[in-house]
């Protein structure tokens, strides 16, 4: 991706630790297993479907997952995995797709078929495997496969069957290599944790050496071998990544690091004092606070294309960040020190942002949209990245900021966009308009907390809407906006349903918006799912 490091030290884990690698060939839960894996504290890390085996030979993973995928091992393009790894003497999981390429590798029948089979079952467990140790004689799985295995590879057995598959599981002990025709990462295959700790554990002998604490020491580490005495600035938005590397910066290099937050005037209530009291005050990390919100304003002054008004947001965020750094080297050079340029920026960057895509049959699973990328900084900057959660899964972040001593209102909080208010105000943004919108969004909130589900939903907020309709107040006629309210369940923003929130709760939010917030007298809740409809409403 673009101006993401090359550099591989950057993201190896010391050799010291167990691993995992994991062969992507395009299934939508690749992601989904490295997490399993890494719930198990093992590190786990994917890699592409055609990695040269000497590649993974020098890497010395414990054991090797090959995912499941979309193609059929029988397709001209079909995703081909280097032989060679099965002779590495290194364990090797191949799970729906990856069982089906092992064993028509390793001399198996793999039988071709257009339709995939969808769906639960019953697993029926052999005795003696090692896999399914402690997990007993049945139990439920779920798969979605075309291809099956239907004649073993020498040296193998069933090592599991279901009504529809005698090879629902296969097995070579003795060169420690499995196959499932099921998929042990989904939620829908309730003991499939079980099996990928014994492979973890029993299989491939990996120590539970991932842990946050071991984490953040090393990630420490690395920081400070990376950017020596130079100086780093951070793009601080409050969210829970950015927020997460000011703390580890913080107890990496200390005052080596200085913080720009800027206040886009598109904020929620209070967000300028909440960032300014919990790094300044609390965490006391050199914070450049910017308060743009006039400049922004301005600019957004007549606009009412949502397209232009993130790029101006976008564009003006460039500008003032690095009027901001500029004006840090002109504070430093008073204070006497010469010759320090900030070298280095910092971002959030998460793991799944990092995997390399493999798009294969059109699976779009990997695609990210690029316009999320805040704050893009150009290149004519010339900063060094660095990027010491990009190893990281949100949940680990999130983990990883509760240790580092972060409050849980930040740890926790939902995501909010680059351009904030500005996509959630349909129409021109005004001063008014947006103190509207601000006192409705803090209602929201506090409802959502107050009953608990703050927590539990992916996203909860108000949106204003051009739109003015009549009501009564009193025995008054009133002609006054809307405000819908958007509540989603999703796991990363791609795609998301509208949560079924209590009449009661949904209830108390209207009443409230309707009762205290001037300028409206209708509150209306979305129920669109995404796709088709998005999350934010521009
Ligand atoms: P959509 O509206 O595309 O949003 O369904 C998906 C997720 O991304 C967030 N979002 C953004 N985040 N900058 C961001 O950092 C942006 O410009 C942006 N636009 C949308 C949105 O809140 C949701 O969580």
């Amino acid at each position: 991706m673009d101006g993401l490091p090359e550099d591989n030290a950057v993201m190896s884990t010391p050799s010291a630790h167990s691993k995992i690698q994991i062969l992507d060939f395009g299934s939508q839960y690749t992601q989904v297993i490295a997490r399993r894996i890494r719930e198990c504290q093992v590190y786990s890390e994917i890699v592409r479907f055609d990695v040269d085996a000497r590649e993974i030979a020098a890497a010395k993973p414990n054991g090797i997952v090959l995912s499941g995928g979309p193609a059929s091992v029988y397709d001209k393009s079909a995703p081909q995995v280097d032989p060679a790894i099965f002779s590495l003497g290194i364990p090797v999981l191949g799970i729906c797709y990856g069982m089906q390429l092992m064993a028509q590798h390793l001399g198996g029948q793999v039988e071709y078929s257009e339709r995939r089979e969808y769906g639960a079952g019953m697993l029926h467990v052999a005795n003696g495997s090692r896999l399914f140790q402690g997990i007993g004689e049945q139990l439920d799985i779920w798969s979605s496969h075309g291809d099956k295995v239907t004649a073993l590879p020498p040296g193998f057995r069933a090592a599991a069957h279901t009504e529809n598959s005698r090879f629902a599981a296969i097995e070579n002990p003795e060169t420690d290599l499995y196959g499932l025709q099921f998929h042990p990462e989904v939620a829908h295959t309730p003991r499939g944790k079980e099996i990928i700790q014994n492979f973890v554990y029993h299989v491939c002998h990996c120590a539970m050496d991932w842990t946050m604490g071991s984490f953040i020491d090393e990630s420490c580490d690395r920081v400070r071998r990376q950017v020596g005495d130079e100086k780093v600035v951070l793009g601080l938005s409050g969210g829970v990544d950015s927020s997460v590397v000011a703390a580890l910066l913080h107890k990496a290099i200390g005052d080596q690091l200085t913080c720009i937050f800027v206040n886009n005037g598109l904020l929620r209530a209070r967000e300028d004092e909440i960032v300014q009291r919990v790094f300044g005050e609390n965490f006391h990390i050199k914070l450049k606070y910017v308060d743009a919100s006039e400049r922004f304003l301005t600019k957004l002054e007549g606009v009412t294309d949502p397209e232009q008004k993130r790029k101006i947001i976008g564009g003006e965020f460039i500008d003032v960040f690095k009027h901001a750094t500029e004006e840090l080297l002109a504070e430093d050079r008073a204070n006497g020190s010469h010759g320090h340029h900030y070298r280095f920026l910092a971002q959030g960057t998460l793991y799944p942002d990092v995997i390399e895509s493999v798009a294969i049959g059109g699976n779009p699973a990997h695609v990210i949209k690029s316009h999320h990328n805040v704050g893009g900084l150009p290149e004519e900057m010339h900063f060094e990245l660095v990027e010491p959660v990009r190893q990281l899964f949100k949940d680990e972040v999130r983990q990883a900021g509760l240790q580092l001593g972060l409050p849980k209102e930040i740890v926790h909080r939902q995501p909010f966009p680059g351009p904030g208010l500005a996509v959630r105000i349909l129409g021109e943004v005004t001063p008014e308009r947006l103190q509207v919108l601000r006192d409705a969004d803090t209602i929201v909130a506090s409802e959502m907390e107050a009953s608990d589900w703050y927590y539990r939903v992916w996203q909860s907020f108000a949106v204003l809407l051009p739109v003015r309709s009549v009501g009564v107040m009193g025995d008054q006629r009133t002609y006054e906006n809307t405000i819908a309210l958007r509540v989603v369940e999703s796991q990363d923003g791609m795609t998301a349903d509208w949560v079924r929130l209590p009449y009661e709760l949904l209830a108390r939010i209207s009443t409230r918006i309707i009762n205290e917030v001037k300028g409206i007298n209708r509150v209306c809740y979305d129920i669109s799912s995404k796709p088709p409809s998005t999350i934010e409403w521009e």
